[in-house]
Formats: C-alpha cells, sequence, structure tokens
C-alpha cells in the first residue's frame, strides 16, 4: 500500500473500504514519526467540509478523510434515502486538496451482522437535535468513536455548524479516553448567511432563496441578547414569528443555552449560543451563533 503526501491535483486517491488496511496505513504513518489527521464526513462535500480537510492539511503530515453515510444516526428511512451520495466527485475534490486516504467503507463492514453496542453521551445529547430526532446524537457517538479507534489518530475535525455533535464527541473522547485532539472549525457560510450543508443540496431554488433568512435572523437575535440585559423568552418568541414569516414550518427549536454544557438560559449572562432547527419543506436546516459580550469563548472547551 503507498500513499503521496505531495501537494497538486494530480495525485491520485487511495481509497480503502476495509479497517483493517485503515488501521495498517494510520499504523505505518504514524511508526514513521508523522502526524495524522482524521476528518469524519458522510460525504457531498462542500467548502465547510474542505475547510476541515485544510485546516487538517496544516496541522499534520497525513490527513485522512472518512465518508460514511452512517445509518444509525438517522431517525428517519427517507432522510437516509435522500441524503446525497457522490464518493467520484468527493474524491475528485479531496485528491485536488492532496488528502492521502479516503475510508469510505461499505455498511457490513462498520456494522457486521450481530453488531449491538452504542456509545451515548447522557446530557448533551438530551436537547436540541438530540431532543428531535431521538437516537440521533447516540449513532453519532457510536459511528466516531468507532472511526477514532479504527484509525487511532492524533488530531480529528469537526465543524461548529454541528455544534452540539462537537460538544459531544469532545465529552465522549473525554470519557472514553480515546488519545486524540478534537479540533473545531469555524462555520463556513454563503456570501448570503446560509451556513454550508450537504442538505442545501435538496433546497428548491425558491427555497434557496428563503434559507439566508435563518442566519438573519440568528444575527438580529444575538445583537438584541448581547451582554445579557434583555431575558430571552420574548426575544425567542419574536424570533419564532419572523422564522414563521420566512417560510420555516415547522420550527423544531430555537432556543438559549449554554455554549459549554447546553443548559437552557434565561439571559445571556455567560458564554451562550443561539440555537435553531427549521423546515424548508421537506429540508431541516440547521444553525448556531455565538452571543457576543457572553462571555463566550471563540471556540468550544477543548
Ligand atoms: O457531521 C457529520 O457529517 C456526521 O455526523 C459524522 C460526524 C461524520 C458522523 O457520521
Amino acid at each position: 500500500m503507498t500513499a503521496s503526501a505531495s501537494e497538486g491535483p494530480a495525485a491520485p486517491l487511495l481509497t480503502l473500504r476495509r479497517i483493517a488496511e485503515l488501521r495498517e496505513a494510520v499504523a505505518g504513518w504514524r511508526r514513521a514519526g508523522e502526524s495524522v489527521g482524521i476528518v469524519p464526513t458522510m460525504g457531498a462535500l462542500h467548502e465547510g467540509h474542505l475547510a476541515l480537510v485544510r485546516r487538517a492539511r496544516d496541522h499534520c503530515d497525513r490527513v485522512v478523510t472518512t465518508i460514511f453515510v452512517n445509518p444509525i444516526q438517522f431517525n428517519r428511512p427517507d432522510d437516509l434515502s435522500a441524503y446525497p451520495r457522490d464518493e467520484a466527485r468527493d474524491a475528485a475534490k479531496l485528491a485536488a486538496l492532496s488528502v492521502d486516504l479516503l475510508f469510505a467503507p461499505p455498511v457490513e463492514e462498520v456494522y457486521p451482522e450481530g453488531y449491538q453496542t452504542r456509545v451515548s453521551v447522557p446530557g448533551l445529547s438530551d436537547c436540541l437535535c438530540g431532543a428531535v430526532r431521538p437516537g440521533h446524537m447516540e449513532g453519532v457517538a457510536t459511528v466516531v468513536a468507532k472511526l477514532l479507534l479504527q484509525s487511532l489518530p492524533d488530531r480529528a475535525y469537526f465543524g461548529e455548524k454541528d455544534y452540539q455533535q462537537l460538544l459531544v464527541v469532545r465529552r465522549m473522547v473525554r470519557d472514553l479516553d480515546i488519545p486524540v485532539r478534537i479540533e473545531a472549525v469555524a462555520t463556513v457560510r454563503e456570501a448570503d448567511g446560509l451556513a454550508l450543508s450537504s442538505r442545501n443540496l435538496l433546497l428548491t431554488s425558491a427555497q434557496r432563496t428563503q434559507a439566508p433568512a435563518l442566519f438573519r435572523v440568528l444575527q438580529a437575535l444575538a445583537a438584541r441578547l448581547e451582554g445579557g440585559a434583555v431575558p430571552a423568552q420574548d426575544v425567542l418568541e419574536q424570533g419564532r414569528a419572523e422564522l414563521a414569516a420566512a417560510g420555516f414550518e415547522p420550527i423544531d427549536y430555537l432556543e438559549l443555552r449554554g455554549a459549554e454544557s447546553l443548559e437552557p438560559l434565561d439571559r445571556a449572562e455567560r458564554p451562550a449560543r443561539l440555537f435553531v432547527a427549521a423546515w424548508l419543506g421537506a429540508v431541516r436546516l440547521i444553525d448556531n451563533l455565538e452571543i457576543a459580550n457572553s462571555g463566550a469563548s471563540r471556540h468550544p472547551p477543548a
């Protein structure tokens, strides 16, 4: 097995499907004294994913990207089957960034017959997306734990767009003593503010013009909540009305929570973030935003 660390678009991308091959490749690099970063994804790669890859490329000698549409984190079969997939297109993007290895296992390699174990992080998983999508956070924690243990990298990269996921993964890694550093990367947005997401591909052109209202509303609410002087309840109520007027229906949640342990907050008196999940037709969009002057750090606690 060979892999190239050279920069440039021409290098062919090594694609592995078996856990044993992944282990062998990463262990070989680490034995040779090279640092390894992993970027777990479900494919349909966009600039948000590529920002994670670039950060890994900056930090690490070798970069592994995984593409695995993890069935156990989907609570609706229609959502799983509609999830966009195009491995050849994704592989070309990764090759252009000189990724060293793509790990894209089949479902039965990750969850062979008889598979039973789940990893759950109660508390952090019980609110927001975890409450609305039963089993979702457990599915994420389980597959991320498996990918980290399969590869044993030095660092793993996650976007702040899925902020609850980021906190759940950090907690899981700490609690299970998995020897990897979790790196957070800021949300990448379109020029109109829409957070990049694989689900944006599913928006109709009319919905795509409505979608930036999600971030606009978050920004307006964050400005009003700044400093913690104003109680959140009325502000959030008005935000829900604005989202409904912009065409979002239903709104799964629009909440102010602590940036470290996700406790609900009445005011942005300590490190705080706004979290939203809402639907445009059949497409569920999520976003979150730090409240300035709430004492929030730029990144969640390491
Ligand atoms: O954020 C995602 O794409 C997924 O939840 C992840 C982390 C790759 C686990 O399947």
